[in-house]
């Protein structure tokens, strides 16, 4: 944040209205994005939280169907539930509006229209699948078939949900209607695209040069997308159900749910300040961030800011997008479709007053640079050796011990010494810590951080042990709980971001009038003759139990084999190794030319089922190899990963294509196979050893 800015505009991924939102969602976006802008707000920014309900796309009108309503209907379902649940969990939008709202149907129609009188669009005829029975086009997911990347029989015309592959219709084997199940045919219809080929060398100058700050997760993908080349993209479908667009002949066309979706920041922000909001969208004070999660990085970083660009008008970019990766629950990938999840709603039903746990063991867990498994063994640790056992527990004993020995009154400082100065010069340290955490969007860093100023205070408290000490120096005592008690009003600060619910009744507690960043840090935030309000725990430990009815609600859902996109630690460990090879000497080690080098085009090799050909850059020369990764990685994933290889391996014919050097990968026994990569991303060209 080294620029100043005067006002901080923080946006949260629109959720789609066709189900609730489970705790994926808020590890991954809604939980950092609160934290941050509570924390903005304590420090005194000028900020807006900005979200919504994404309220179009096919998968709404295929749950219409399903459930035999309107997709009105299914989105005031889910919207409501969706709006209620984030409000009860305390996440502080200033608004949390709806896409099918006029607002928003107004501004993303006129933002498409301009774009379109401006000659931004590129209009094109093309072939695509049509169900002749429904009387429909079938696009994104009302087609499925089997996906060439993987075979799995299930894929969607626009994604494999089980090798995660994006495709295009057309890419679909044996395509099949999701309407009536009969084999489409092709019908000529025409769309508006994007060019986003024409945006390329702007977004590689501005994501590229100007924001290697951003995380490597997000950078990374931006890179592959860009190093793979850019396609013009289609902004329109022919459906019924989203913005229609707004152009003469265009009937029975709607806008591409990608396209409106992110136009509803704008519209949101719109309807929340109407007089104001083009200041938030249009002025370089302004610093624009975006949570998201991972699936979201292309369209936060490339699409959408290419149309602000195709625009014009003054509207800024995001400073930042700061994207995470995803939560596993029980070792199994989260899926709505199949009911492995912890559901928002359900979660507060079933632990009422509990709501700052999962902010809290959700922020402690959160998959900020890889995936992430939540067990509901590993919450109910959290809560009762740290949140019970730590900050409950510390707060809990200083507040009784003041009312024990001063009826409920802060004492004043009479005999200090010299491990009350260290205690107390900790806490501005630690306030450093946790704002520069906070800053780089650092979470897990920074709620770990804030739990050791509760800890902290268990230490001094069981090092100068008060209630040893009130036998025989009064004096003293009032001294260790004065301290005491200034680190209980620093918690109420420093938690706030994060626990909101939590430090209120803390402050109720300690009767604190107004709780300022500002302070954090301080020595005398109460001071002497203050009176502090009745002791009352602030969690409450959680009983295997109800951790048993939770991990038995589960179990009715769980896949037969694991379904993650990472490789389970556990599984990992367990695999037997092949025992170590006959020594080699420096001189055999040495004769193999290993490099770094950067895969810039991939495809498969035609008629088998293993071998991909790879066009290299090694920093030396392009070349190709042929390797046998592709049942493990998609021609797509492979375009702009860094590999290494071995540089000086004799060419050999595969398949009729020459083959120029091996891909290292590291296999376990299992069999499964992953590519050896530097930590970091360095040059081509670089030798290994
Ligand atoms: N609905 C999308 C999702 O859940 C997110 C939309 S974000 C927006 O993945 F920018 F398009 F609004
Ligand atoms: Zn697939």
């Amino acid at each position: 944040m080294e620029k100043s800015y005067k006002r901080h505009l923080v946006t949260a991924a629109l959720p789609y209205a066709n189900g609730a939102v489970h705790i994926g969602h808020l590890a991954g976006v809604y939980v950092p994005a609160d934290i941050y802008v509570r924390y903005l707000r304590m420090r005194g920014r000028d900020v807006k939280f900005i979200c919504g309900s994404d309220e179009h796309g096919v998968p709404i009108t295929i749950k219409a169907r399903q459930q035999n309503c309107s997709p009105q209907e299914v989105v005031d379902k889910y919207h409501l539930i969706i709006k209620d649940s984030f409000e009860r969990l305390g996440i502080s939008f200033d608004i949390y509006s709806r896409t099918s709202s006029d607002i928003h149907h107004k501004t993303a129609s006129e933002f498409f229209k301009k774009l379109y009188e401006d000659g931004k669009f590129i209009e094109r005829e093309s072939e695509q699948y049509f169900d002749e029975e429904a009387n429909h086009f079938l696009a994104d997911r009302y087609i499925t078939g089997t996906c060439p990347k993987c075979g799995a029989e299930n894929a969607y015309g626009d994604q494999c949900e089980k090798c995660g592959s994006t495709l295009s219709p057309s890419e679909l084997i044996n395509p099949r209607s999701a309407l009536s199940g009969n084999t489409p045919v092709l019908k000529k219809t025409s769309h508006w695209y994007l060019p986003l080929d024409a945006y390329e060398p702007w977004l590689r100058e501005w994501i590229l040069e100007q924001h290697k700050e951003w995380k490597t997760n997000v950078y990374g993908q931006c890179k592959s997308w860009l190093d793979g080349g850019l396609q013009p993209r289609a902004v329109s479908r022919d459906l019924e159900w989203g913005v229609p667009v707004p152009v003469e002949g265009a009937e029975g066309k709607v806008l591409y749910v990608w396209f409106d979706a992110p136009i509803g920041y704008i519209s949101n922000t719109i309807e929340l300040m109407p007089d104001e909001w083009e200041k938030w969208w249009k002025s370089e004070d302004t610093r624009l961030l975006h949570f998201i999660g991972k699936d979201n990085i292309v369209f936060h970083c490339i699409v959408f800011p290419a149309m602000l660009k195709a625009y014009g008008d003054g509207y800024i970019l995001p400073d930042n997008v700061p994207a995470n990766e995803f939560l596993n629950l029980e070792g199994n990938k989260i899926s709505t479709s199949r009911n492995w999840a912890v559901w928002l709603h359900e979660y507060l039903d079933d632990f009422p007053g509990m709501e700052d746990v999962l902010r809290y063991v959700l922020c402690a867990n959160a998959p900020e640079t890889k995936d992430n498994d939540f067990t509901w063994k590993d919450f109910q640790t959290r809560n009762n050796s740290e949140l019970v056992a730590i900050l409950g527990n510390f707060v809990n004993r200083v507040v009784v011990l003041t009312h024990k020995y001063f009826s409920g009154e802060v004492p004043s400082l009479l005999k200090s010494e010299q491990t009350d100065e260290d205690t107390l010069a900790q806490i501005p340290v630690i306030r450093k810590s946790i704002e520069e955490s906070l800053e780089n969007f650092r979470f897990r860093e920074a709620i770990k951080e804030t739990m050791n100023l509760a800890r902290l205070g268990n230490k001094y408290l069981t090092d100068t042990e008060p209630w040893k000490v009130a036998k025989t120096d009064m004096e003293r005592v009032a001294t260790i709980m004065n301290v005491s008690l200034q680190i209980c009003a620093n918690l109420a600060i420093a938690f706030d971001p994060f626990l909101p619910h939590t430090t209120q009744k803390l402050a109720y507690m300690l009767n604190m009038k107004s709780r300022n960043w500002d302070d954090f840090g301080s020595d005398s935030i109460l001071h002497p003759g203050h009176m502090v309000n009745e002791p009352h725990l602030l969690f409450d430990k959680i009983e295997d139990s109800a951790i048993e009815i939770q991990l038995a609600k589960l179990e009715a859902s769980r896949p037969s084999v694991p379904v993650t996109d990472s490789i389970p630690e556990e599984d990992a460990e367990k695999t037997e190794l092949l025992p170590q090879k006959e020594e080699c000497t420096y001189e055999d080690f040495s004769k193999m030319d290993i490099r770094t080098a950067t895969v810039l085009e991939a495809e498969r090799v035609p008629k088998t089922d293993k071998l991909l050909k790879l066009t290299i850059d090694t920093g030396l020369d392009t070349r190709t190899i042929v390797s046998g990764i592709a049942e493990y990685y998609t021609p797509e994933e492979m375009v702009g990963k860094q590999i290494c290889i071995l540089a000086n391996l004799a060419p050999r014919k595969i398949k009729g294509i020459e083959s120029n050097g091996m891909i290292l990968m590291a296999k376990e026994e299992s069999g499964k196979m992953r590519i050896v990569t530097p930590e970091e991303r360095i040059g081509n060209g670089g030798t290994v050893n």
